[in-house]
């Protein structure tokens, strides 16, 4: 019988389906991954693996299992996973893409929005008991409203955010590999290049997954360049930023503000300098955390490992560009 390993704990319904044909063992804590020396004990008799991000997936992995078939990333984004190793292998690879894009741009919606209008600050105001009185600049903020906003990466999250963008009267610029009309003529997002981006927006959004390309994109010389009211979003990957550039343009106030849904290490340190800055606001990878989307991730990661046992095309192979 194959044996499918399931790195995460997620619901019994989901494991009901695949143990109707495999024998299936899940790591069992919620919040916690599988140790790193339990996942390489347990993948070694293993035909698939569910894994999410917390997983890398190299050489030493796919050295220790001669049987894989399929391994099902419970994410879009692949970089935790040499891919071009797992092929070369004949191990298929999955992500789930589509399926979050309007939940992950919804997230940076929020982030944006919360940034812009101090909101974490002023929850904590409230909470602590310095509300005395109402003041003319009390935790004023920035306007989205007017504003030109910087998409960098305009894949299906980048474009389900320019949507969101049209109710507020802004004027959208982006900047991606390749350009993409559909952004353009539907959503009027201008195509510009990355150092105009930089230079004219508002706020920036990074979108972008990690790639040699996009690998600490936003490094000194950029924040340099950003408007010094400008406000950084990330909901790309966290190491698509150079964090020491990104803090010391914070505190030498290149830029004014910054909401990161991730960051380089995952995790983040409880002693990281961003953590004690009031005009930044971090949150714990939680992008596509919707209970809805995160029922369809599951659902795809298990039809994508179902199918490639049965000898099927999967639904979302990850393909790599040349
Ligand atoms: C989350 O970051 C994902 O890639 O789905």
């Amino acid at each position: 019988m194959d044996k499918v390993i399931v790195t995460r704990k997620i619901p019994q319904k989901f494991i009901e389906q695949l143990e109707q044909s495999y024998e299936v063992y899940m790591w069992d804590e919620a919040y916690e991954p599988m140790p790193r020396d339990q996942f390489l004990e347990s993948i070694k008799d293993a035909t698939a693996c569910f894994i999410t991000l917390s997983e890398k997936i190299d050489d030493t992995v796919i050295d220790q299992a001669p049987n894989l078939k399929v391994i099902a990333n419970m994410a879009v984004g692949f970089d935790n996973i040499d891919v071009s190793l797992a092929q070369s292998r004949g191990i298929v690879v999955t992500n789930t893409p589509k399926v979050l894009t309007e939940t992950t741009a919804e997230l940076g919606f929020t982030l944006m929005l919360t940034v812009a209008r101090r909101i974490v600050e002023a929850e904590h105001y409230v909470q602590q008991g310095d509300w005395q009185s109402w003041a003319p600049y009390l935790l004023a903020g920035k306007d989205l409203f007017n504003s030109k906003v910087g998409i960098y990466g305009m894949g299906d999250i980048g474009k389900a955010f320019a949507r969101r963008l049209k109710g507020f009267n802004t004027q959208v610029m982006y900047h991606n590999r390749t350009r993409n009309r559909h952004a353009e003529e539907k959503l009027g997002a201008l195509y510009v290049p990355f150092d105009t981006l930089i230079e004219h927006s508002d706020f920036i959004i990074c979108t972008a997954p990690l790639t040699e390309e996009t690998r600490n994109k936003f490094d000194k010389p950029v924040f340099e360049k950003m408007k010094s009211d400008a406000i950084f979003i990330n909901i790309g990957r966290g190491a698509v930023v150079d964090e020491k550039a990104l803090i010391d343009a914070l505190q030498n106030k290149e830029i004014a503000g910054c909401g990161l849904d991730v960051l380089r290490k995952e995790p983040i340190d409880m002693s990281h300098p961003l953590l004690k800055m009031d005009n930044v606001v971090i949150l714990p990878h939680i992008g596509s955390a919707s209970v809805t989307t995160r029922d369809r991730m599951v659902q795809l990661c298990v039809d994508n490992i179902t199918r490639v046992l049965n000898n099927q095309p999967p639904k979302t192979p990850v393909q790599l560009d040349d």
